[in-house]
């Protein structure tokens, strides 16, 4: 998604985007069996262009790309961090062939939260997602221990105070007419927002699910622990409401 062009080293390239060691990856070299656009490049520190370059390892092509989007369906136990002493993280549930260095995920959701987290490489489009400034937002369903009536639904849109944190204007939308189940669009993510928002009216938040992030949805065929691959077209419909 990020527009800038550029080399990047070839062995941490094609370490970071399979299973082999930067080591393995050097022995390759110097054996002849790296190629760049049909050429055997031996060089330990040589540069490629993933965005523009055939790279070829024993004489298999390569799908190089810079970065890489994956929306995962986060189940609830499971901390949204690169790494934890104790509890399993985002980034445990990608698998193997998905992996590479730098992955993080773009935002947090609370340990039991469940829903859509992206998990990408990308810095500036993790930015883009995230401030406040980009508008970009989340949308999520709540299940409330107690019904939420106009007040809330007027308190959320007006921008609330909850703590020291002032909140940018929050959509709420009542889905069920008992008020117990909430559908709630936050442009913003502060710690723990929806469950200190509801908190401010005594109201317990049971469940949270994130179902959205701009206008793309969770995939409904994604069960809960899996990860895939977003494309161009729902890259683009994240930025897109
Ligand atoms: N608001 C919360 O309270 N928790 C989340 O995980 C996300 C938004």
């Amino acid at each position: 998604m990020a527009q800038d062009r550029g080399l990047q080293r070839l062995d941490k390239l094609i370490a970071a985007q399979t299973s082999l060691s930067r080591r393995q990856v050097h022995q390759l070299l110097s054996r002849g069996q790296v190629t760049v656009n049909g050429q055997a490049v031996r060089r330990f520190d040589a540069k490629a262009d993933p965005d523009t370059d055939q790279v070829a390892l024993s004489g298999q092509p390569l799908a190089l790309k810079r970065y890489s989007y994956l929306m995962l369906h986060k189940p609830q136990g499971v901390v949204c961090a690169t790494q934890d002493r104790a509890l399993p993280t985002v980034l445990d549930l990608v698998p193997e062939p998905l992996r590479r260095s730098g992955l993080f995920p773009a935002g947090r959701l609370d340990k039991d939260t469940t829903g859509f987290v992206l998990i990408t490489n990308d810095g500036e489009f993790a930015h883009r997602i995230l401030s406040p400034r980009s508008h970009v937002p989340k949308v999520y369903t709540a299940w409330l221990d107690k019904p939420a009536d106009g007040q809330v639904v007027q308190a959320f849109a007006a921008g609330m105070q909850i703590g020291a944190d002032r909140c940018l204007p929050a959509r709420l939308e009542l889905v069920e007419p008992g008020g117990r189940v909430a559908r709630v669009t936050l442009r913003e993510g502060m710690y723990h927002q929806i469950k200190r928002m509801f908190g401010a009216f005594g109201i317990g938040v049971q469940a949270l699910h994130r179902e959205q992030i701009g206008g793309l949805k969770l995939d409904p065929a994604l069960p809960a622990g899996k990860c895939r691959e977003l494309d161009r077209e729902e890259l683009e419909k994240i930025l897109r409401e």
